[in-house]
């Protein structure tokens, strides 16, 4: 790597990199685009479609904007999205599936900008949302939403993962273990594994300029998981429905921000 290709900040003795305040205008710029793409796709989900037709619609919409698919390829997958129905906790395959009346998915795209990494997902349903179908997609929301509550230099990780925990159990569900959120930035995937549970003040500190994902998987049943024959689709071992809501932040000195925002405020299902 020559000097120009050498990123900025450093690394932590976790291997967690510590980006530059002028960074975050990238990531902003990647998330959008990823966050956009996932607020078009919306009005897509409807039953009769396939999960092949709403990904084939993702890949197109990315082509249009002269930005890259950063799942195409990785690690040999060939799809520009992971589309996970009910009890598919993640990295559900798009294919021939038809979506039916009540069907609740995740949708994950990422995106590559410049260099920059946009990571974002959720939930979904075609036709009318079930009850529980309903309770669970509202916990996993929430409970995004506390772990990002708990983004502030200081901090740990483990709190992130405690804050998430406490609210998914107190409601009586459960939490994903065998997936976890994870450092992003020029790169898909790096250190730290940001898990959705643990306990607080527990693992690497907080710092300004961290760059990571939180995206609760929750289960209504038990969280075990198993993967398919196929290498990559993840399901509940009980049948069971499971969820899951994806950000991208960067550690500010006093919080976070969220790079992977919905620009039309409709990151919710039922918003
Ligand atoms: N977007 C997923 C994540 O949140 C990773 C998908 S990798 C793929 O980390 F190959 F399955 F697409
Ligand atoms: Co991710
Ligand atoms: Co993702």
């Amino acid at each position: 790597m020559n000097t120009l290709d050498e990123p900025n900040g450093r690394v932590t003795k976790d291997g967690i990199r510590i980006h530059e305040p002028g960074d975050f205008a990238g990531m902003h710029r990647a998330g959008r685009v990823a966050a956009e793409i996932l607020d078009l796709i919306g009005p897509q989900v409807v039953p009769g479609v396939t999960t092949e037709m709403l990904d084939d619609f993702i890949r197109e919409e990315i082509a249009r904007r002269g930005v890259t698919s950063a799942t195409i390829g990785y690690r040999g997958y060939q799809h520009a999205s992971c589309i996970s129905v009910n009890h598919v906790v993640c990295h559900g395959i798009p294919g021939p599936k038809v979506l039916k009346d009540g069907d609740v998915l995740n949708i994950d795209v990422t995106v590559i900008v410049d260099g920059w990494y946009g990571d974002t997902s959720r939930m979904y349903v075609a036709g009318d949302l079930p009850r529980k179908a309903e309770r669970l997609i509202q916990v996993t929301h929430d409970a995004l939403f506390k772990g990002i509550e708990a983004v502030r230099p200081g901090r740990t990780f483990g709190d992130i993962g405690h804050a998430i925990q406490t609210h998914v159990e107190m409601n009586r569900m459960s939490v994903v273990r065998d997936f976890c959120g994870h450092g992003l930035g020029r790169v898909f995937h790096a250190p730290p594994n940001v898990l959705h549970y643990g306990r607080p003040g527990t693992g690497p500190r907080l710092e300004e300029g961290m760059f990571f994902t939180i995206e609760p998987m929750v289960n209504l049943g038990r969280p075990e998981t198993k993967v398919l024959a196929d290498d990559w689709t993840a399901v509940t071992r009980d049948k069971s429905l499971s969820a899951q809501f994806e950000h991208a932040v960067g550690v500010t000195a006093t919080g976070c921000e969220i790079f992977t925002l919905s620009p039309a405020g409709k990151f919710h299902p039922t918003w």
